[in-house]
């Protein structure tokens, strides 16, 4: 089955509850990721964990190098990733705490590296990406959920905007006639280089606040580092059902 590596978003520059056999750093064609890989022990099970934005949480979402991240996990044995995000929510399945998978995206993202195929004289590859996350690993992380007992919602079209800022409420309404469910700032081009990597990527959203407009008033950070408390222990629980699964 592969080895499984989380990549830790907003709220989880590190992991509760990782017991850390070890750590790497390894350099890629692109520099190094954004910071060391930690191998560690999740309950019954191993997994490999980079934190997205950097162990202090340093990095924004238009500045991660994806490619090194990608490529130094793929260096490290990883062959099936789980992407954490930390997202707004547009439907109305998908208000504050909520746990999601989503199975579709739309990408609005701008100026980031796309591709691992555009170096100097490297080929020309579009991969397919009809369905952008990996269906087996998105079954495992619904039947994980199942497993512990977490409520998750099976499904979703996650809207990757540039960020950093949030958005307005016209940008909003936008995403929502283009049928977004969800909006967050790092979700592109993460999973197509997984793709193109020949990973395994499936992506473990959390709802942290209703997107712009959506609800009375200012989106307050306050609001959002309590919605990642609150989901917190049900990803690491859900995480560590997913990791006791064995190939
Ligand atoms: N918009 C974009 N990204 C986000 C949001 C949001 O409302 N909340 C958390 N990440």
């Amino acid at each position: 089955m592969g080895r499984l590596a989380v990549i830790g978003g907003s709220g989880f520059a590190a992991m509760g509850g990782l017991a850390e056999l070890g750590r790497e750093l390894p350099d890629t064609p692109y520099g190094p990721p954004s910071g060391p890989i930690i191998h560690g022990r999740l309950g019954d099970g191993e997994v490999l964990f980079l934190p997205r934005h950097g162990a202090a949480h340093s990095i924004p979402p238009h500045r991660i190098d994806y490619r090194a991240n990608i490529s130094a996990l793929k260096a490290c044995g990883a062959q099936r990733l789980v992407g954490l995000a930390a997202v707004g929510g547009i439907g109305a399945r998908f208000g504050p705490g909520v746990l999601a998978v989503p199975d579709q995206i739309i990408d609005y993202t701008y100026g980031r590296a796309q591709t691992f195929f555009d170096g100097e004289g490297s080929e020309v590859v579009h991969i397919d990406f009809t369905e952008p996350y990996c269906a087996d690993l998105r079954a495992d992380l619904l039947a994980a959920a199942a497993a512990a007992g977490v409520a998750v919602v099976d499904g979703g079209t996650y809207g990757v905007a540039q960020g950093p800022r949030l958005e307005t409420a016209a940008e909003v309404r936008r995403l929502e006639r283009d049928g977004c469910d969800l909006v967050g700032m790092t979700g592109m081009p993460e999973a197509a280089l997984a793709r193109e990597a020949g990973l395994c990527y499936a992506c473990c959203a959390f709802v942290v606040n209703w997107a712009a407009g959506k609800a009375e008033g200012e989106i307050l950070m306050t609001e959002i580092e309590a919605n990642i408390a609150a989901c917190s222990d049900r990803i690491r629980a859900l995480l560590t059902a997913l990791a006791a699964v064995r190939a």
